[in-house]
């Protein structure tokens, strides 16, 4: 139970979830720290760069929809005293160059990237292999996987400057055990973990930057009503549920942090307190 999150009266869809968390966050936990979040215009992402503004941080606000984005931005604008930017992009057609201008223009903004999540993906066709189009495998490997891994790459170096940085990618159970007729979503998830496992290895000895993977589960966003029309919305949680973690995975990044957690973690929004259980802490 919370003690006190009055500055989140703002936002109540925040302010509810949190009087189930069980960690206290300061209303600054996050000040001054600069955070992309990919797929920011919508579900998880509009909401994680919701929660992290209103802790302070300055977030980037990466989406394929401006006029998403632009929601969210104005959102942040009038509810925190943070300075959100947005970038429309569209991660199927991400190369190098526009990376590199990204990294210049959050440089410029804030000379300086403490953390990113990556919310952004596809769902997909949800064929048998036999029948699924190849333009959509490559169209979803390349938002799900590639665009990650340019990313990272890109902004690896602007990362790294800080004293502490903070990766997060958005995994799927369908990333973790294949399921039938999750086609190339489930492949690209795969691939998400092991770039994570990688990126979390090569990273480990110098310990200034963690990285993390999530299966958020089964969560109430455009995303999921896609994947099962005919399921009651009502019957799945907010997004806003999750946010006690996507808090707790960046915590490290202020002075006082609220629970270190081992880089390198695969976790899952719904056990996620149980799984930290059995991780001894760094
Ligand atoms: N919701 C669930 O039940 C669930 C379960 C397991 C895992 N996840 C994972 O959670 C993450 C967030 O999903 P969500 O449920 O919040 O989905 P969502 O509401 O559909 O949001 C997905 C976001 O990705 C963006 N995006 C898609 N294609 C893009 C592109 N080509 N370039 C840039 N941005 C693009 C979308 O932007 P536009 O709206 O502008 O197209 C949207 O903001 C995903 O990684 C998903 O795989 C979700």
């Amino acid at each position: 139970m919370t003690e006190n999150m009055s500055h989140l009266d703002h936002y109540p869809e925040l302010l509810d979830a949190s009087s189930a968390w069980t960690h206290d966050f300061l209303p600054d936990a996050l000040k001054d720290k600069a955070i992309l979040v990919t797929g920011a215009g919508d579900g998880l992402g509009a909401t994680t760069a919701k929660t992290y503004a209103s802790f302070g941080a300055n977030v980037i606000l990466l989406g394929k929809t401006r006029s998403k984005l632009e929601q969210v931005s104005d959102w942040i604008t009038q509810h925190t005293q943070t300075s959100p930017v947005i970038v429309p992009c569209d991660l199927e057609r991400l190369d190098e160059d526009t990376v590199s201008k990204l990294g210049d223009a959050i440089d410029g903004a804030f000379s300086r990237l403490d953390g990113i999540v990556h919310h952004a993906s596809r769902l997909g066709p949800r064929v048998p292999l036999e029948h699924y189009p190849p333009e959509a495998w490559q169209q979803v490997m390349q938002i799900n996987v590639n665009a990650v891994f340019m990313l990272n790459r890109g902004l690896f170096e602007l990362l790294h400057r800080g004293p502490k940085a903070v990766v997060v990618h958005t995994s799927s159970s369908v990333g973790r055990k294949g399921r039938a007729y999750w086609g190339a979503y489930a492949a690209s998830k795969f691939a998400l973990e092991g770039l994570s496992q990688i990126l979390a290895d090569e990273t480990e000895a110098n310990g200034q930057i963690q990285v993390f993977s999530v299966n958020p589960g089964a969560t109430r966003t455009a995303m999921r009503r896609e994947a099962y029309p005919l399921e009651d919305p009502l019957s799945l949680p907010l997004p806003e549920a999750h946010m006690e973690l996507f808090l707790l995975l960046m915590s490290s990044l202020g002075d006082s942090p609220v629970l270190t957690i081992p880089t390198g973690q695969q976790l899952d929004a719904r056990t996620w307190q149980q799984d930290l259980q059995r991780v001894p802490q760094a």
